[in-house]
């Protein structure tokens, strides 16, 4: 069973509960990595626990959220090995499996109803990466974004 990692700031504080909630019907395995309450924080710092979190194999993948999801993918893509995927519905959350592997799901709190959420964490959790010409492209990421890494 998938070990995930949850984290959102105060904008995705809600959202981050529910899912938990929900998530813990299914049997996974889930670590909370934060904010706490609806109380205003940074995203900054809950996007990178989440990419830390994958980068150290303490998870499989992470479930990340702030208002919109921007800020937080943003933060958590600045992480080697990190591809987060900000989705919007079962078609961007089936798609950033299929195509783009991707370890961390981001979705805005303040624009994703729980019920649009369970589908789109469902399909991020169970979509197998289709490889092939799509590893090619993501190896392609990490040679051209290898220079502003050193
Ligand atoms: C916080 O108000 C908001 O800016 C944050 O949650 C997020 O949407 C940033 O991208």
């Amino acid at each position: 069973m998938k070990k995930i990692a949850l984290s959102s700031d105060h904008g995705g504080y809600q959202l981050k509960m529910e899912i938990i909630e929900y998530l813990q019907t299914k049997g996974y395995e889930l670590v909370d990595l934060g904010a706490d309450s609806g109380e205003s924080v940074d995203y900054p710092e809950y996007g990178a626990k989440a990419a830390q979190a994958i980068i150290n194999n303490d998870v499989d993948c992470a479930i990340i959220m702030c208002g919109s999801g921007i800020g937080i993918s943003i933060a958590a893509n600045k992480f080697k090995g990190i591809r987060a995927a900000l989705c919007f519905d079962a078609y961007t959350a089936k798609m950033c499996r299929e195509h783009n592997d991707a370890n961390i799901m981001a979705i805005g709190g303040r624009i994703t109803t729980i019920d649009r959420a369970k589908d789109m964490v469902d399909l991020f959790l169970e979509t197998p990466f289709e490889g092939g010409r799509h590893q090619r492209r993501l190896d392609k990421i990490d040679t051209l974004a290898a220079d502003s890494w050193k």
